[in-house]
């Protein structure tokens, strides 16, 4: 079972992400095992402090090494892969989804306000950005990344779900279409109710290419 440890000073914020809907039947069904860790328990200082003003002034508070560096230490052994997130990493696509998730332990480590000293990146052995903004913290990060790697996971979801996921091959998703055949006089392409099985998947790998062309050039280069 794969393992994944947060490192947060806000494990609240993730009480819906694991208690609700796949997420929440992967880790009822121990296909995946979730610990968040308040890192916060690490410090050794007064009220338990985490942060301090910048060296060299400037506004806002940074992380402090010790409690971090001391929760990494505790959770990880020789197989873990300790990932930092950060807009400054690098950036996170569904091959990053389709490599972690052959990893046994990954800790992912969240920075909240202003950022964390610099020392704490000799600790970890990877950092990842979900895109190029800015957010209060790394905690919805940790969330995108843990969800995208779980659903990929055996057994969490038919594997026909995500092998025709957009990206997967460079290709964004062909469209679909359900119940009922005409909604407000737009109706479901006839191929779709032909019947035709190779026609079906001709037309899909055809309207795939064809949006990923118009829509995101940029993956076909
Ligand atoms: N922390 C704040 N913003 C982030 C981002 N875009 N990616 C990863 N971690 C972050």
């Amino acid at each position: 079972m794969m393992k994944i440890d947060i490192l947060t000073l806000f494990p609240n914020m993730f009480d819906g992400f694991l208690n609700e809907s796949i997420i929440k039947r992967a880790i009822e069904r121990k296909l995946v095992s979730i610990n968040v860790v308040n890192f916060r328990k690490y410090s050794k200082l007064n009220n338990s402090q985490v942060d301090d003003t910048p060296y060299g002034g400037g506004s806002g508070m940074v992380l402090m090494c010790e409690p971090i560096v001391s929760a990494i230490e505790d959770l990880k052994d020789d197989d873990t892969t300790v990932i930092l997130l950060t807009p400054q990493g690098i950036p996170y696509k569904q091959k990053s989804a389709m490599m972690l998730k052959e990893k046994k332990h990954i800790i992912l480590v969240c920075g909240h306000y202003e950022g964390f000293d610099e020392r704490i990146r000799n600790f970890v052995d990877m950092e990842i950005s979900i895109g190029d903004y800015v957010l209060t913290g790394g905690e919805i990060p940790a969330m995108a990344i843990s969800d995208s790697i779980i659903r990929l996971l055996d057994g969490v979801i038919k594997e026909d779900s995500y092998v025709n996921d957009s990206f997967t091959d460079n290709r964004l998703d062909y469209p679909t279409y359900t119940k009922p055949y005409d909604f407000r006089g737009m109706k479901v392409p006839d191929v779709l109710i032909s019947g035709d099985h190779k026609k079906i998947e001709a037309y899909r790998q055809e309207e795939s290419l064809k949006r990923t062309k118009e829509r995101r050039p940029d993956l076909l280069d």
